[in-house]
């Protein structure tokens, strides 16, 4: 017999269980109205224009697209993504097996263990949880409705860091955005502080208002790593990503991607091409706008309605994206809030949330939450926040 566990390389302590999927398994039962998951409206995937496009692919390019292919992406799909950005050359675009392998091959390529890595408190789960295993640590900036504050994060720099990870558009689990202002700063200080960016932009494409803002990259190009995705825009289960940077900065990444799965599904790339061929993404991305749009709408009004009161509870305003995020006072009595402990009161009272806590790298956000906005009905809306908002107010010592 082995002893599976006793031979364990070290860096399989530092894989993590997601606390998101506990909680999501809990919200399982029938009656719970989950705010918890981030997955995209399953009524926004273009399932019939998959399937012709599927179609044609076979009928047309059958041999091509079942046979294995280059590690840096299928051609086509590489133009594509290089012509939806301002200055960026086919050369310049990684295709990869989701953002997420973006966010592990950057880590394996650019990471030694100790290194310390720069990343927002809160933030997305998903990329400590891609660090964690390269032996990182972590400082944390702190956040406002802005995005990262740049004193804190000049502080965080000054330190000593090897790498900034920053989500610029409707963070997860946020909501919030960099302001110009801010985009500025950061790529000023992690210039100064001669720090690469790793900007991670799944949501960018979903803004609801105001005036698209310059990627990272447009403002640094030498510095910045971009990650992009179909998975918020298309269809997550296709798992086709991409990732922009100079060829130099590529180049272990096109290694370590060969080592780790050769290259990304052909068949899946050429039919992410023939979608996209004839425009269909730039109609369908005013459909799934107008959705999270008109959702985020029935959230804010909800909580509006339950928690506005003017008690202390304060909630992010997204302009963009799928998540809202809560901070909930002290109770009354001057008991800190314990919004992991919570979670499990609020699961028996029929709402589920995803407990500040997993955001953090190293403990805090016990007074923060996320809701996603993106797959309950209004209706599960109106019901979910009445509910949660009985419990908040019940635990907080305010009027019910
Ligand atoms: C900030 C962020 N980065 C990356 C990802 C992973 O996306 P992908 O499906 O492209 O792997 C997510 C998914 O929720 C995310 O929220």
């Amino acid at each position: 017999m082995v002893d599976w566990a006793a031979h364990a390389a070290a860096r399989t302590s530092r894989l993590k269980p997601s606390a998101i999927r506990e909680i999501l398994k809990l919200t399982q039962r029938g009656d719970v109205i989950s705010f918890a998951g981030g997955l995209p409206s399953p009524d926004l995937f273009p399932t019939t224009t998959i399937g012709a496009a599927t179609e044609r692919v076979l009928r047309r390019h059958g041999a091509t697209a079942l046979q294995y292919s280059t590690t840096e992406g299928h051609p086509p799909l590489r133009e594509w993504v290089a012509a939806r950005y301002a200055n960026v050359a086919a050369d310049d675009v990684q295709i990869v097996s989701g953002s997420q392998q973006g966010l592990d091959l950057v880590a394996k390529c650019y990471l030694d263990p100790g290194d310390a890595v720069v990343v927002a408190a809160p933030t997305y789960t998903g990329a400590l949880r891609a660090f964690d295993p390269y032996q990182v640590r972590y400082r944390t900036v702190e956040t406002d409705d802005d995005g990262m504050v740049p004193e804190a994060l000049e502080a965080a720099l000054a330190a000593g860091a090897k790498l900034l990870y920053v989500i610029p558009n409707f963070d997860n689990p946020t909501g919030t955005h960099l302001s110009l202002e801010r985009r500025h700063a950061v790529v000023e200080l992690a210039g100064r502080y001669g720090v690469p960016i790793l900007e991670d932009d799944p949501y960018g494409e979903l803004r609801f208002e105001g005036a698209e803002l310059p990627h990272l990259r447009d403002l640094a190009p030498e510095r910045v790593i971009h990650a992009g995705t179909f998975s918020k825009t298309l269809v997550p289960g296709f798992r086709l990503a991409w990732l922009i940077a100079s060829p130099e900065a590529l180049e272990p990444i096109r290694r370590a991607k060969q080592a780790a799965d050769l290259h990304t599904s052909t068949f899946v790339q050429a039919i992410a091409v023939e979608i996209t061929a004839d425009g269909f993404l730039d109609e369908h991305l005013v459909k799934i706008r107008d959705h999270y749009r008109s959702q985020r709408g029935y959230l804010l009004d909800a909580l509006d309605r339950e928690l506005g009161g003017g008690d202390g509870f304060h909630w992010t305003r997204p302009s963009g994206g799928m998540f809202v995020w809560m901070t909930v006072p002290s109770a009354a009595d001057g008991t800190p809030a314990d919004t992991t402990a919570l979670a499990h009161d609020a699961v028996a009272a029929g709402v589920a949330y995803v407990p500040g806590e997993s955001f953090y790298p190293d403990g805090g956000g016990l007074d923060g939450l996320r809701l996603s906005y993106s797959v309950a009905t209004p209706e599960q809306i109106n019901t979910g926040i009445a509910r949660l908002g009985e419990l908040l107010r019940r635990a907080t010592l305010r009027d019910v």
